[in-house]
Protein backbone atom coordinates (compact mmCIF):
# COMPACT_ATOMS: atom_id res chain seq x y z
CA UNK A 1 0.00 0.00 0.00
CA UNK A 2 1.38 3.35 -0.92
CA UNK A 3 1.69 6.99 1.38
CA UNK A 4 -1.34 8.23 -0.36
CA UNK A 5 -3.58 5.06 -0.28
CA UNK A 6 -2.51 4.76 3.70
CA UNK A 7 -3.22 8.27 4.03
CA UNK A 8 -5.67 9.51 1.69
CA UNK A 9 -3.92 11.68 0.22
CA UNK A 10 -4.27 13.77 -3.04
CA UNK A 11 -1.77 16.23 -4.50
CA UNK A 12 -3.21 19.43 -4.68
CA UNK A 13 -3.62 21.09 -7.88
CA UNK A 14 -0.19 23.29 -7.17
CA UNK A 15 3.49 22.37 -7.75
CA UNK A 16 3.75 21.14 -4.03
CA UNK A 17 1.56 20.15 -1.37
CA UNK A 18 -0.89 17.30 -0.12
CA UNK A 19 -3.87 17.24 1.21
CA UNK A 20 -4.65 14.50 4.06
CA UNK A 21 -8.45 13.65 4.39
CA UNK A 22 -10.41 11.04 7.22
CA UNK A 23 -7.46 11.59 9.72
CA UNK A 24 -9.19 13.40 13.25
CA UNK A 25 -6.05 14.76 14.65
CA UNK A 26 -8.09 14.70 17.96
CA UNK A 27 -7.19 11.43 18.27
CA UNK A 28 -3.66 9.31 18.75
CA UNK A 29 -2.45 8.21 15.60
CA UNK A 30 -0.63 4.13 15.37
CA UNK A 31 2.82 4.45 14.48
CA UNK A 32 2.22 3.67 10.88
CA UNK A 33 0.12 6.51 10.41
CA UNK A 34 2.47 8.43 11.90
CA UNK A 35 5.53 7.83 9.61
CA UNK A 36 3.07 7.76 6.78
CA UNK A 37 2.37 11.29 7.51
CA UNK A 38 5.90 11.90 8.20
CA UNK A 39 6.88 10.30 5.01
CA UNK A 40 4.03 12.49 3.26
CA UNK A 41 5.44 16.01 4.40
CA UNK A 42 9.05 14.94 3.36
CA UNK A 43 7.40 13.73 0.00
CA UNK A 44 5.14 16.89 -0.35
CA UNK A 45 6.46 19.61 1.74
CA UNK A 46 3.35 21.23 2.91
CA UNK A 47 0.24 19.06 4.16
CA UNK A 48 -3.38 20.72 4.92
CA UNK A 49 -5.62 18.70 7.10
CA UNK A 50 -8.74 20.46 6.80
CA UNK A 51 -11.85 20.39 9.00
CA UNK A 52 -9.91 19.86 12.18
CA UNK A 53 -11.55 20.70 15.68
CA UNK A 54 -8.32 21.21 17.95
CA UNK A 55 -8.39 22.65 21.25
CA UNK A 56 -5.14 24.19 21.82
CA UNK A 57 -3.58 20.89 23.82
CA UNK A 58 -4.91 18.85 21.26
CA UNK A 59 -2.87 20.80 18.91
CA UNK A 60 0.24 20.28 20.57
CA UNK A 61 -1.00 16.64 21.40
CA UNK A 62 -0.27 16.09 17.68
CA UNK A 63 2.38 17.50 16.74
CA UNK A 64 4.04 15.61 19.68
CA UNK A 65 3.46 12.69 18.11
CA UNK A 66 5.46 13.69 15.02
CA UNK A 67 8.55 14.93 17.11
CA UNK A 68 9.54 17.35 19.76
CA UNK A 69 7.39 20.51 19.85
CA UNK A 70 9.91 23.64 20.42
CA UNK A 71 8.71 26.36 22.13
CA UNK A 72 8.38 30.41 21.39
CA UNK A 73 11.52 31.93 20.96
CA UNK A 74 10.02 35.27 22.68
CA UNK A 75 7.11 34.33 24.35
CA UNK A 76 3.99 36.89 24.21
CA UNK A 77 3.85 37.90 27.77
CA UNK A 78 0.50 39.59 26.78
CA UNK A 79 -0.91 36.29 25.18
CA UNK A 80 0.19 34.91 28.67
CA UNK A 81 -1.70 36.93 30.62
CA UNK A 82 -4.82 36.80 28.44
CA UNK A 83 -4.92 33.21 28.49
CA UNK A 84 -3.01 31.89 31.06
CA UNK A 85 -3.88 27.91 30.27
CA UNK A 86 -2.39 28.30 26.89
CA UNK A 87 -0.02 25.27 26.00
CA UNK A 88 3.85 26.71 26.35
CA UNK A 89 4.28 25.33 22.88
CA UNK A 90 1.79 27.73 21.39
CA UNK A 91 2.37 30.77 19.67
CA UNK A 92 -0.95 33.16 18.78
CA UNK A 93 -0.12 34.40 15.26
CA UNK A 94 -2.92 36.91 14.70
CA UNK A 95 -3.58 40.89 13.86
CA UNK A 96 -5.83 40.91 17.26
CA UNK A 97 -4.55 43.65 20.07
CA UNK A 98 -5.92 43.91 23.55
CA UNK A 99 -6.02 47.15 25.58
CA UNK A 100 -3.89 48.03 22.70
CA UNK A 101 -0.90 45.18 22.55
CA UNK A 102 -0.66 42.69 19.95
CA UNK A 103 -1.04 39.50 21.50
CA UNK A 104 2.12 38.22 19.83
CA UNK A 105 5.04 39.74 17.48
CA UNK A 106 2.93 42.00 15.12
CA UNK A 107 1.09 39.57 12.41
CA UNK A 108 -1.12 42.80 10.87
CA UNK A 109 -0.74 42.57 6.83
CA UNK A 110 1.41 41.35 4.59
CA UNK A 111 4.88 39.22 5.15
CA UNK A 112 8.04 38.78 3.15
CA UNK A 113 8.96 35.75 2.03
CA UNK A 114 11.13 33.44 5.03
CA UNK A 115 11.65 30.50 6.58
CA UNK A 116 11.28 30.12 9.94
CA UNK A 117 13.82 30.51 12.53
CA UNK A 118 16.24 30.54 10.21
CA UNK A 119 18.39 33.41 12.14
CA UNK A 120 18.87 30.77 14.96
CA UNK A 121 21.64 28.24 14.66
CA UNK A 122 19.11 25.26 14.89
CA UNK A 123 15.92 26.30 13.24
CA UNK A 124 12.95 24.40 13.77
CA UNK A 125 12.26 22.27 11.15
CA UNK A 126 8.41 22.18 11.37
CA UNK A 127 5.65 24.60 11.58
CA UNK A 128 2.31 24.19 11.98
CA UNK A 129 -0.55 26.48 11.68
CA UNK A 130 -4.20 26.26 12.81
CA UNK A 131 -6.51 28.18 11.64
CA UNK A 132 -8.86 29.41 14.32
CA UNK A 133 -10.40 33.62 13.24
CA UNK A 134 -10.00 34.51 9.73
CA UNK A 135 -10.62 37.94 7.39
CA UNK A 136 -12.94 38.18 5.09
CA UNK A 137 -10.52 38.48 2.20
CA UNK A 138 -6.75 37.87 1.69
CA UNK A 139 -4.42 36.46 5.02
CA UNK A 140 -3.33 33.94 2.32
CA UNK A 141 -0.36 31.86 3.14
CA UNK A 142 2.33 31.31 0.15
CA UNK A 143 4.51 28.64 0.07
CA UNK A 144 7.77 28.64 -2.44
CA UNK A 145 9.21 25.22 -3.39
CA UNK A 146 13.11 25.59 -2.49
CA UNK A 147 13.90 22.53 -4.07
CA UNK A 148 12.96 23.59 -6.92
CA UNK A 149 14.38 26.97 -6.93
CA UNK A 150 17.73 25.32 -6.46
CA UNK A 151 17.16 23.22 -9.31
CA UNK A 152 16.22 26.59 -11.66
CA UNK A 153 19.11 28.21 -10.63
CA UNK A 154 21.65 29.44 -13.38
CA UNK A 155 24.49 26.71 -13.18
CA UNK A 156 27.21 29.99 -12.98
CA UNK A 157 25.07 30.57 -9.63
CA UNK A 158 25.02 27.74 -7.96
CA UNK A 159 29.30 27.00 -9.09
CA UNK A 160 29.69 30.63 -7.83
CA UNK A 161 27.64 30.57 -4.57
CA UNK A 162 28.87 26.83 -3.76
CA UNK A 163 30.35 26.72 0.02
CA UNK A 164 29.06 30.17 0.50
CA UNK A 165 27.27 31.11 3.40
CA UNK A 166 24.60 33.90 3.93
CA UNK A 167 23.88 35.76 7.35
CA UNK A 168 20.25 35.37 8.07
CA UNK A 169 18.74 38.09 11.07
CA UNK A 170 15.55 38.35 13.04
CA UNK A 171 15.60 42.64 12.25
CA UNK A 172 11.78 41.92 11.95
CA UNK A 173 10.04 44.05 9.90
CA UNK A 174 7.86 42.06 7.62
CA UNK A 175 7.97 43.95 4.34
CA UNK A 176 11.31 45.47 4.44
CA UNK A 177 14.79 43.83 3.78
CA UNK A 178 17.25 43.62 6.99
CA UNK A 179 18.83 47.13 7.73
CA UNK A 180 22.18 47.75 6.20
CA UNK A 181 24.07 48.66 10.18
CA UNK A 182 22.89 46.01 11.79
CA UNK A 183 23.81 45.50 15.74
CA UNK A 184 24.19 42.13 15.71
CA UNK A 185 24.21 41.64 19.49
CA UNK A 186 20.80 43.09 19.36
CA UNK A 187 19.00 40.45 17.12
CA UNK A 188 18.79 36.47 16.85
CA UNK A 189 21.84 35.71 13.72
CA UNK A 190 23.03 32.97 11.82
CA UNK A 191 25.49 32.26 8.91
CA UNK A 192 24.20 29.17 7.05
CA UNK A 193 25.03 27.84 3.68
CA UNK A 194 23.46 29.41 1.10
CA UNK A 195 22.45 25.67 -0.48
CA UNK A 196 21.53 23.24 2.24
CA UNK A 197 21.18 19.26 1.86
CA UNK A 198 17.96 18.30 3.40
CA UNK A 199 18.77 15.40 5.77
CA UNK A 200 15.36 13.08 4.91
CA UNK A 201 15.30 13.43 1.38
CA UNK A 202 18.98 14.17 0.21
CA UNK A 203 17.52 17.17 -1.98
CA UNK A 204 19.66 20.39 -2.30
CA UNK A 205 17.41 23.64 -1.27
CA UNK A 206 17.87 26.85 -1.59
CA UNK A 207 18.16 28.79 1.72
CA UNK A 208 18.02 31.93 1.60
CA UNK A 209 14.96 34.43 1.67
CA UNK A 210 14.07 38.38 1.38
CA UNK A 211 12.78 39.25 4.75
CA UNK A 212 15.26 37.49 6.92
CA UNK A 213 18.92 37.07 4.48
CA UNK A 214 20.94 40.12 5.35
CA UNK A 215 23.90 39.39 2.65
CA UNK A 216 25.99 36.96 1.47
CA UNK A 217 28.94 36.28 3.24
CA UNK A 218 32.43 37.17 1.31
CA UNK A 219 31.02 39.41 -1.13
CA UNK A 220 30.91 43.51 -1.00
CA UNK A 221 27.74 44.99 -0.46
CA UNK A 222 26.83 45.36 -4.22
CA UNK A 223 27.74 42.10 -5.14
CA UNK A 224 25.88 40.39 -2.23
CA UNK A 225 22.76 42.72 -3.10
CA UNK A 226 22.74 41.96 -6.91
CA UNK A 227 23.52 38.04 -6.19
CA UNK A 228 20.81 38.05 -3.14
CA UNK A 229 18.04 39.86 -5.75
CA UNK A 230 18.47 37.24 -8.50
CA UNK A 231 17.91 34.27 -5.76
CA UNK A 232 15.12 35.91 -4.34
CA UNK A 233 13.73 36.25 -8.20
CA UNK A 234 13.98 32.46 -8.85
CA UNK A 235 12.59 31.47 -5.21
CA UNK A 236 9.79 33.86 -5.35
CA UNK A 237 8.89 32.61 -9.11
CA UNK A 238 5.44 31.70 -9.05
CA UNK A 239 5.60 28.63 -10.67
CA UNK A 240 6.92 27.19 -7.64
CA UNK A 241 4.41 28.36 -5.11
CA UNK A 242 1.22 27.08 -3.76
CA UNK A 243 -1.35 30.13 -2.04
CA UNK A 244 -3.18 28.49 0.32
CA UNK A 245 -6.63 29.94 1.42
CA UNK A 246 -7.12 29.53 5.05
CA UNK A 247 -10.50 27.97 6.25
CA UNK A 248 -11.41 27.82 9.73
CA UNK A 249 -10.15 24.31 10.83
CA UNK A 250 -7.29 23.93 8.25
CA UNK A 251 -4.30 22.88 9.81
CA UNK A 252 -1.43 23.36 7.51
CA UNK A 253 2.13 21.96 8.17
CA UNK A 254 5.52 22.83 6.17
CA UNK A 255 8.78 21.98 6.42
CA UNK A 256 11.19 25.38 6.94
CA UNK A 257 14.18 23.32 5.16
CA UNK A 258 12.87 23.38 1.94
CA UNK A 259 10.03 25.83 1.96
CA UNK A 260 9.96 29.41 2.54
CA UNK A 261 6.20 31.20 3.26
CA UNK A 262 5.12 34.54 3.11
CA UNK A 263 1.80 35.99 3.96
CA UNK A 264 -0.73 38.07 1.41
CA UNK A 265 -2.26 41.82 3.03
CA UNK A 266 -5.91 41.45 4.84
CA UNK A 267 -8.52 43.76 5.41
CA UNK A 268 -6.61 45.01 9.16
CA UNK A 269 -9.78 46.01 10.70
CA UNK A 270 -10.66 42.09 10.64
CA UNK A 271 -9.64 39.74 13.12
CA UNK A 272 -7.10 37.36 11.72
CA UNK A 273 -5.80 34.49 14.47
CA UNK A 274 -4.11 31.32 13.78
CA UNK A 275 -2.13 28.86 16.54
CA UNK A 276 1.39 27.99 15.45
CA UNK A 277 3.61 24.76 16.98
CA UNK A 278 6.96 23.53 15.60
CA UNK A 279 9.39 20.79 15.71
CA UNK A 280 12.75 21.15 17.37
CA UNK A 281 15.67 20.43 14.90
CA UNK A 282 18.56 18.68 15.97
CA UNK A 283 21.59 20.17 13.73
CA UNK A 284 22.30 22.96 11.84
CA UNK A 285 21.35 23.21 8.36
CA UNK A 286 24.06 22.02 5.88
C1 LIG B 1 4.33 33.17 9.76
O1 LIG B 1 5.01 33.58 8.86
O2 LIG B 1 4.86 32.61 10.73
C2 LIG B 1 2.84 33.34 9.74
C3 LIG B 1 2.25 33.00 8.44
C4 LIG B 1 0.83 33.45 8.35
O3 LIG B 1 0.37 34.23 9.19
O4 LIG B 1 0.16 33.05 7.40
Amino acid sequence: MTTADKLNLEKLDAPLGAEINGLDLTKMLSTDTVDAVLQAWYDNQVLVFRDQELTPQQLVDFTAQLGEPGRPRMPSQTVRDIIPDLPPEIMIVSNVRVDGKPLGLAHDGEMWFHSDMCYAEIPHTATLLYAVDLPSEGGNTMFADMYAAYDNLKLATRDRLEGSKALQVHDYKRTERPGVDLDLSKIGNFAHPVFVTHPETGKKALYVNRLMTARIEGFDRQESDALLEELFAVGEDPAIIYEHVWRPGDLVMWDNRCITHARTDFPHEERRLLRRTTLIGTEAPR
